[in-house]
């Protein structure tokens, strides 16, 4: 039988709409979902929200709404938000659900019975914003020592939980399973926080309404940190139905941010302990995405909110993105440069080109069908040892969650793939009748590490992978491959292949930070951003070497041998002449002497350069690149330059006055 895998998200405050932070999180839930279902696992996998409690009453209020009117408004964002990034959770469960509350009170009364209840009065500092108290010794300048939030002193009447009972119980936790927190700098603070002593925790509220009253004394409602952990149960059915309980608790993995590692590391364990329930296996804390270094959140602001990002690039991309930038467990600062340059020095560079000439070729060489390999060939075997090792590596990365190197994994074989087209020449192959079995084999080698990197894909980028999958002409979904094993050799030759459009298409950085600077202009009309016409042709001629794009990120490009780099022709030129495109403001077009004539050059650089201070200068262009037409003239090559973070040009001349047609390396 399978064995069984339980996860958890956090359940969300539904104050206000989703950002980023919670996309991450549950992005990197689904994945973890979908990579252990491909490895056999049976998964169940739950997310929801966290609806009562003193914050969402006081932001009820300041909205002129009851409770469960902001509740039902906001957590259909979250639902729709889901459902559009594509998590495959098989629950979603509601605090102010009826089944939720009859586990939360099952709960409440094994730990009364247990003697570890009692009513006393709660006199000290609370933070709404975090829903949590602090001791006075903690607070600094009126502000919670979390999160910096500003804390309200509270006396109230209050059930108090014996935590203190638990302090021994919890060390011996920690140390026999030192995996229960991960990763490990986070398990030090915990064992540190319970090492320092635990003091009994106020468990209901009697100074606000909004919760689940407390079984027994109506006048009080439950804690919402008692309240929302209780999810994790009552959502198998704790209380009512035991079927799916029995089945999947304990839960294998509790994902959170390590904002709220302490309710999850110390609280719940203890709560569990008290009722005789068996404890989680794993509590493991992510870290935060900052922006301008500080936490992205609802209360403090510097939210990205994730709909524009998906709106102008797409889920894939999003979902890659927050999967490979952020190193699991470490903090990441959100920018859009870094967003754009990671989508397209991997997805649309360096993925995109390798499927577009890939089967572009298949197309005009073998008739739009799997070619078969010839035993002859053995220029696959260390593609194929690649593969198995990239495979390897990736799936032991994986289950240790370091998402982004596995993800590096993938890259370096798709770089790998990359080179053996260029080594390989298979457009030289094709003059060649003779060599017909040399170029089907290599066709089939790109094809097959194709589906690999399908398969590899499929729990990140679900979509993309599966429209790979069907391109190579593969039935059925990606999703149902298996990771257990790795197998060389199953795309079947004669599939009929589809060649499709640009599956990632470059995102124009200079016109998106443009337009997302206009839109945030007070007063201006905020412009969508949308994806622009990519920047070199977007059906690349399979001939060329690699791509060069003049806003090409260095880092994470694959690296190029000296004979590839050699294919490319670097001149010198002479600008001759120099006008504006009508209708364009960004282009220039350029006549330069580049040695053995004149030529036309269209260039995006009149954001930054008078046509009149470019005569006379000795520029840089890549002499033999394909002609393109833009704006209707033959851009016969592409100049050289430099670009900031804002995708500002800074042509690149020479130093010395050197005549045009002059071989640069
Ligand atoms: O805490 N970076 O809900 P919440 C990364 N209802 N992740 C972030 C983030 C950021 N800047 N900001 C938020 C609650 N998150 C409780 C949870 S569970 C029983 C109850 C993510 O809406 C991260 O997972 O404030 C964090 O733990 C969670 O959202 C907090 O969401």
């Amino acid at each position: 039988m399978a064995r069984k895998f339980y996860l958890t998200t956090p359940i969300y405050y539904v104050n206000d709409t989703p950002h980023i932070g919670h996309t991450y999180t549950t992005v990197v839930a689904d994945v973890i979902a979908r990579f252990r279902r491909m490895t056999g696992q049976d998964v169940y996998f739950l997310t929801g929200t966290d609806e009562h409690g003193q914050k969402i009453e006081l932001a009820a209020r300041a909205k002129g709404m009851a409770p469960i009117a902001l509740a039902n408004q906001v957590v259909e964002r979250f639902r729709s938000l889901w459902t559009t990034l594509g998590i495959s959770n098989d629950d979603f469960i509601r605090t102010t659900e009826e089944r939720h509350r009859r586990g939360v009170e099952k709960l409440y009364q094994k730990i009364q019975a247990k003697g570890d209840i009692y009513k006393d009065a709660y006199k000290g500092w609370y933070c709404t914003s975090c829903e949590s108290f602090y001791p006075e010794s903690q607070i600094v300048d009126g502000r919670c020592p979390d999160q910096g939030h500003k804390v309200d002193w509270t006396e109230e009447e209050s059930y108090f939980f014996r935590l203190s009972k638990y302090q021994e119980p919890l060390l011996r936790l920690y140390k026999e399973h030192p995996d229960f927190v991960f990763p490990e700098t986070r398990r030090n603070e915990v064992v540190a926080f319970v090492q320092a002593g635990l003091k009994d925790l106020s468990i209901s509220r009697s100074s606000f309404s909004w919760g689940i009253p407390l079984p027994g004394d109506p006048k009080h409602v439950l804690y919402v940190w008692f309240d929302a952990l209780s999810n994790y149960m009552t959502a198998l059915g704790y209380g009512s139905d035991r079927k799916l309980y029995s089945r999947f608790w304990p839960a294998d993995l509790h994902l959170v941010g390590k904002d709220i590692l302490r309710f999850h590391a110390v609280y719940w364990p203890a709560f569990l302990l008290s009722a005789d329930e068996a404890l989680p296996k794993r509590v493991v804390a992510h870290g935060w995405w900052l922006r301008d270094s500080a936490k992205i959140s609802k209360s403090r602001g510097g939210v990205v909110d994730p709909l524009p990002l998906i709106e102008a690039f797409g889920v894939d991309a999003l979902r890659y993105f927050l999967l490979r930038e952020m190193v699991f467990g470490q903090d990441a600062n959100y920018s859009d440069e870094a967003f754009i340059e990671r989508v397209n020095t991997d997805l649309a560079n360096d993925l995109g080109n390798l499927i577009s000439r890939t089967l572009k070729m298949i197309e005009d060489y073998c008739g739009g069908k799997v070619p078969r390999t010839d035993p002859r060939f053995r220029g696959d075997e260390p593609l194929k040892t690649a593969a198995r090792d990239a495979w390897a590596a990736y799936v032991k990365d994986f289950e240790g969650l370091d998402f982004s190197s596995g993800l590096s994994r993938v890259s370096d074989y798709v770089g790998a793939l990359n080179r053996f087209i260029v080594q390989n020449e298979p457009w030289k192959l094709a003059q060649d009748a003779g060599r017909r079995w040399a170029l089907d084999s290599v066709l089939y080698t790109v094809a097959e590490g194709l589906r690999i990197v399908a398969i590899l894909l499929a729990p990140v980028i679900p979509r993309s992978a599966g429209e790979i999958w069907k391109r190579l002409g593969l039935t059925g979904d990606v999703t149902a491959s298996s990771l257990e094993h790795f197998r060389w050799g199953e795309l079947k030759p004669g599939r009929v292949i589809a060649r499709g459009e640009s599956l990632f298409p470059r995102i124009d950085k200079a016109a998106y930070l443009r337009d997302a600077t206009a839109a945030k202009e007070p007063g201006m009309d905020p412009q969508k951003p949308a994806p622009t016409a990519p920047s070199q042709p977007p059906d690349p001629d399979p001939a060329a070497p690699a791509p060069a794009a003049p806003a090409l990120a260095a880092a994470g490009a694959a690296e190029v041998g000296i004979d590839e780099f050699a294919r490319i022709e670097l001149r010198t030129a002479k600008v001759l002449a120099a006008e504006k495109v009508e209708g364009a403001d960004k282009l220039l077009k350029l006549t330069v002497d580049v040695g053995d004539g004149t030529r036309t050059i269209v260039a995006g650089i009149a954001t930054r350069y008078a046509p009149e201070a470019l005569v006379g200068k000795t520029i840089i262009v890549v002499a033999n690149l394909k002609p393109a037409k833009l704006r209707g003239i033959v851009s016969q090559g592409m100049l050289l330059a430099a670009s900031d973070a804002t995708g500002t040009p800074y042509i690149l001349t020479t130093e010395e006055p050197v005549p045009g047609g002059w071989r640069v390396k």
